[in-house]
């Protein structure tokens, strides 16, 4: 994500997120009302400890912390929790790689830093432990899982079947590329929740929201396919100017994945946790047309790092100029694309 306060940053360009987290807010609190158990919860109540996976730099981490604090607060109270000296306290912990503009996210947290609720960063990726043990009484994510913790080794490797060849994100037009896709994202998602399972106290909440696609509907059919191989076009066209090496261009493909429904299969079959919501919600802006301004903020604020860090510096402004270019040539129909989909699933650690 492209990290400070500048007119082409994450903060100023993700609404997109925002809308969908909006969206998500009232589940998150009628799941924290209904689902959590303080009673049965093995952890100590005078201080609960939230943390966000994959939060970059706000606000939307911060509006859902704030959200999620709120509602516990609420929880104590309805369930006439006491503490001592009557000061519950919250312990926030916020995740993310380790190139995430931390510093910003700070600044931005200390603005609307809550009463008796401390802050730490907690660089590193979440496909990996990036917890204490049995710590944290509510996790959560969102837009983050379709990260994948790797492109996968066969997308890139001309000689594969799995090469990605004509597109630089799984397309789903090209059976061996998806399956390559399939296989990272199933592991991935297992590790991810392997290693929340162990952060997690016996009783805490994983909220996770995310997008997915409907079973028969390929990435290519949906605005956001449309989208983001329209980028990979104005590369080809920066290779053919001499700008980019060739090489490089054809061996580009995002480590970025939406699967299909039956693929989230993967977190059904986690034994240590229970279902408690599984629900697909629409995100409010899908099928409503959106601007060429408004689709090539949002990716250039998304891809930026990614694309400097493998094509080198001073190549994002050229990109995303012929980008502006080619949306106004080849505009996008809303109306005719398959939806992406959007998952909103709450988990509870088991209690043995
Ligand atoms: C689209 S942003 C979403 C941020 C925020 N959760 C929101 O909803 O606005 C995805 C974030 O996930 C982070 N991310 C991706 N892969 C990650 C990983 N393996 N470990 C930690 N964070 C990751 C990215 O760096 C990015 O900040």
């Amino acid at each position: 994500m492209c990290g400070g306060d500048g007119p082409h940053s994450y903060v100023r360009n993700s609404s997109y997120q925002k809308a969908a987290i909006e969206c998500a807010k009232g589940k998150i609190k009628e799941a924290v009302l209904e689902k959590l158990d303080l009673f049965h919860m093995r952890s100590d109540l005078s201080t609960f400890k939230v943390a966000d996976f994959g939060c970059s730099v706000g606000s939307n981490t911060i509006d859902t912390i704030q959200n999620i604090i709120e509602t516990v607060k609420l929880k104590y109270q309805q369930r006439n929790i006491k503490i001592p000296q009557n000061h519950l306290e919250f312990h926030v912990f916020f995740n993310d790689k380790l190139n995430n503009d931390f510093n910003s996210l700070f600044k931005n947290v200390s603005r609307s830093i809550y009463k008796h609720c401390f802050i730490v960063g907690v660089p590193g990726s979440f496909y990996d432990r990036v917890l204490p043990r049995n710590t944290i009484n509510i996790g959560h994510t969102s837009y983050a899982l379709h990260w994948l913790s790797k492109v996968p080794q066969d997308v890139c490797n001309k000689k594969s079947s799995a090469w990605n060849k004509d597109s630089i994100v799984c397309s789903d037009l090209v059976e061996e590329v998806s399956n390559a896709y399939k296989v990272q994202f199933k592991k991935d998602m297992g590790d991810f929740l392997g290693a929340r399972e162990e952060e997690l106290v016996p009783g805490g909440l994983l909220i996770m929201s995310g997008m997915y696609l409907p079973n028969s509907v390929p990435m290519a059919h949906t605005w956001k396919g449309v989208a983001i191989d329209m980028i990979g076009d104005c590369l080809v066209d920066m290779a053919n100017s001499g700008i980019l090496s060739k090489e490089k261009v054809e061996l580009f493909s995002l480590p970025l994945y939406f699967p299909h429904m039956s693929e989230l299969e993967v977190v059904k079959q986690n034994e240590r946790f229970s279902i408690e919501v599984f629900e697909r919600v629409i995100h409010p802006m899908e099928g409503l047309p959106l601007t060429n301004d408004f689709i090539a903020s949002l990716y250039r604020a998304v891809f930026h790092g990614l694309i400097e860090e493998y094509f080198g510096d001073g190549v994002v402004d050229e990109l995303f100029d012929r980008y502006a270019t080619k949306l106004a040539t080849c505009s996008i129909d809303f109306q005719s694309r398959d939806k992406v989909l959007q998952y909103f699933i709450v988990l509870k650690h088991n209690v043995h």
